[in-house]
């Protein structure tokens, strides 16, 4: 393994490429990882589809990246690598006798890897992606990660590219949704993406002026929901804005999931259709509920996801060029800096119940179900 780029002058060869769900920044990190890797003279490779293009034979696996590569990506949503969220080598899904069977295929990617002769491999994901990330790096592969995802949900990084994207686009979604509610008087649920977690739901609903704002965090009692519906309704205001985090559940109930598959995270969603008839039951008020779902993903980054994806691109590039392998960038205000990839895996970051922007919600009278 190198140990140090710059203090033996040596030119390396980086292999990045993108894994699970996509997020808005993406392609600035591509193109921040290869021209601050071009501009050390080095060479950058692109992985297509997760660690599916180092496996195939046929050509198009592998892309190179140079400046004309990169040129004119940073505002694209979606990632030029693809990526798949079903490629886990530890767990590959293949078929044997018309079942899905997984199989551990790392070791193939490593030999692989190795064939190339690149020294680093920069992996760009979230929790699942960075596992596998961390694994290989076990395996000998020099590994350095970047925090991707919408759900914000990475540990030991304030914040994650995508997540401020998704937020913009679910908060100017909700609050469009105020002027159809109030004019029908009705109650409009919301689902919001974040798996396990409430920010999206928390951030988006807060700054969409959300009424009741229902988290994986705080299991929720739909008495109060309805409570806090009918209070609006006495108040004279005869509509109703919930935003429910596709996480979310009751209070000694379970998570609303639409689907499950092998070597697959479960898949999880339905819960504002669920939570939105049980209020029409309740409170007898029309109910309408809307699924935001991939359009929190789709498009281009916001001005700030392209910043923060920028500045883990280069810093990456600088964690290579250290030697400080199997570390993951992480934004710790004002500061970029790398964390153990072992230790931002180890546990998912949830919202802070004692957090200021809890507290700002309560003091704002929106309901938690609690
Ligand atoms: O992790 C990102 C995310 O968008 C989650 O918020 C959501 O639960 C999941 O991915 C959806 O995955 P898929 O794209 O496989 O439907």
């Amino acid at each position: 393994m190198l140990a140090n780029a710059k203090s033996t002058g040596l030119t390396m060869h980086i292999l990045v490429n993108t894994g699970g769900g996509d997020a808005p920044g993406l392609n600035a990190v591509i193109r921040a990882v290869t021209l601050a890797a071009l501009s050390r003279g080095w060479q950058v490779t692109g992985i297509r589809h997760g660690y599916e293009g180092l496996l195939r034979d046929e050509p198009g696996g592998l892309m190179p990246l140079d400046h004309k590569a990169v040129r004119g990506i940073t505002h694209l949503g979606g990632t030029i690598l693809g990526t798949v969220n079903k490629g886990n080598p530890f767990e590959f899904r293949t078929k044997s006798k018309g079942k899905v069977v997984l199989e551990d295929i790392s070791d193939q990617v490593v030999a692989r890897f190795k064939a190339t002769g690149a020294d680093a491999l920069v992996c760009i994901g979230g929790d699942g992606s960075l596992r596998i990330g961390q694994k290989f790096f076990e395996k000998g592969i020099p590994v350095v990660g970047v925090p991707k995802t919408i759900d914000n949900d990475l540990s030991c990084t304030t914040a994650t590219f995508g997540f401020d994207t998704a937020v913009s686009i679910a908060a100017e979604a909700i609050g469009r949704l105020h002027t159809t509610a109030e004019s029908h008087r009705r109650v409009m649920v919301v689902e919001v993406m974040g798996r396990y977690a409430g920010w999206i739901a928390l951030y988006a609903g807060l700054a969409g002026t959300a009424d009741v704002i229902l988290i994986p965090e705080i299991p929720y009692d739909l008495e109060l929901v309805c409570a806090k519906i009918q209070q609006r309704e006495a108040e004279g205001r005869h509509f109703a804005i919930v935003v429910v985090a596709e996480g979310a559940k009751p209070k000694g109930g379970e998570l609303s999931v639409v689907g499950v598959e092998p070597g697959r995270e479960v898949r999880l969603g339905g819960l504002a259709e669920k939570v939105a008839l049980a209020i029409h039951e309740r409170t007898g008020k029309e109910t309408r509920f809307i699924v935001l779902g991939h359009l929190q993903r789709g498009g281009g980054p916001t001005a700030r996801d392209r910043l923060l994806a920028l500045r883990f691109g280069t810093a990456a590039v600088r964690l290579v060029e250290r030697g400080e392998f199997g570390k993951m960038v992480a934004l710790d205000p004002p500061k970029v800096k790398a964390v153990p990839i072992l230790e931002a895996v180890s546990r998912i970051k949830a919202v802070d119940l004692e957090s200021d922007t809890v507290a700002t919600a309560r003091d704002l009278g929106i309901c938690f179900g609690d």
